[in-house]
């Protein structure tokens, strides 16, 4: 069976997150420099957006870079930064031809003002798509927004009766966005990494020790399956344990 004969068979998540870790394992395991494993990622990455349209998921969040990540050497930072303007250049036209609509999650202030410029043009490019919804986590972190939340429900004097978990959400950087039915890590890692800690507290999490450029479509596919023997529960029970 194809990997498309396969989906169609298949509840299809809404949200579905990914921690694309390994890039630096991937590499090094290959007598590569790391950022080697970065540019491999973002490859993988072009593929995993284009089997998301297919499977028609409608809404896709991607950790590039976290809040911690800028303690890495300069010239691993400085490299990520511009994969980021190049993935832009070279990608944009076609994520747009495809129907994405990109967004970017995280504090856009911290960056090169030229590349600020860059994510803000191509969200303004592709703000009328609606087949897939790419949020790009990029100096991202869960505690940074939860702050920045909370700066901002002060800042508008909200009344403390008032904050209600709903209020909160709306004032995350993901406001409007579901949150993820389920959140993919690669590298075999088990921790959150800082990532969406509010959003995740009903996701399905799908570990693979495979490294984020070795993730592939049939990989993908692997996890969706997974997804689709879940039982979620909320704190209540399941449908056939009600009786
Ligand atoms: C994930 O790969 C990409 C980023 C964090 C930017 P890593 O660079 O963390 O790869 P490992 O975990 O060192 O192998
Ligand atoms: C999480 O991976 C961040 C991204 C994938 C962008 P890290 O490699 O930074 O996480 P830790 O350091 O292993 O927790
Ligand atoms: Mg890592």
């Amino acid at each position: 069976m194809s990997p498309i004969d396969k989906v169609s068979n298949l509840k299809i998540p809404q949200h579905v997150a990914i921690i694309m870790d390994g890039n630096g394992r991937w590499a090094i395991g290959r007598g590569l420099p790391r950022l080697a494993g970065h540019r491999a990622g973002t490859e993988n990455l072009r593929r995993i957006i284009t089997a998301s349209v297919e499977f028609g998921i409608r809404h896709l969040t991607i950790y590039a870079f976290s809040t911690e990540n800028w303690g890495r050497p300069r010239e691993e930072v400085d490299g990520l930064m511009r994969i980021l303007e190049d993935v832009i250049d070279r990608e944009l036209a076609e994520l747009n031809k495809e129907g994405v609509r990109l967004r970017h999650i995280g504090r856009l202030e911290r960056l090169d003002p030229k590349i600020q410029e860059k994510v803000l043009e191509a969200i303004d490019l592709t703000k009328n798509n609606d087949r897939l919804n790419l949020h790009v986590a990029f100096n991202y972190g869960g505690r940074d927004e939860i702050v920045c939340a909370i700066q901002k429900i002060l800042r508008d004097a909200v009344s403390p009766e008032a904050v209600t978990a709903e209020l909160v959400s709306k004032y995350l950087f993901t406001a409007g966005i579901p949150d993820p039915d389920l959140i993919i890590r690669t590298s075999g890692e088990l921790r959150i990494s800082n990532f969406l800690i509010w959003q995740a507290a009903y996701s399905e999490w799908y570990i693979t020790p495979t490294y984020w450029p070795d993730f592939d479509k049939g990989e993908y596919l692997k996890a969706l399956e997974a997804f689709n023997k879940r039982d979620r529960r909320y704190g209540g029970l399941s449908e056939n344990a009600k009786e």
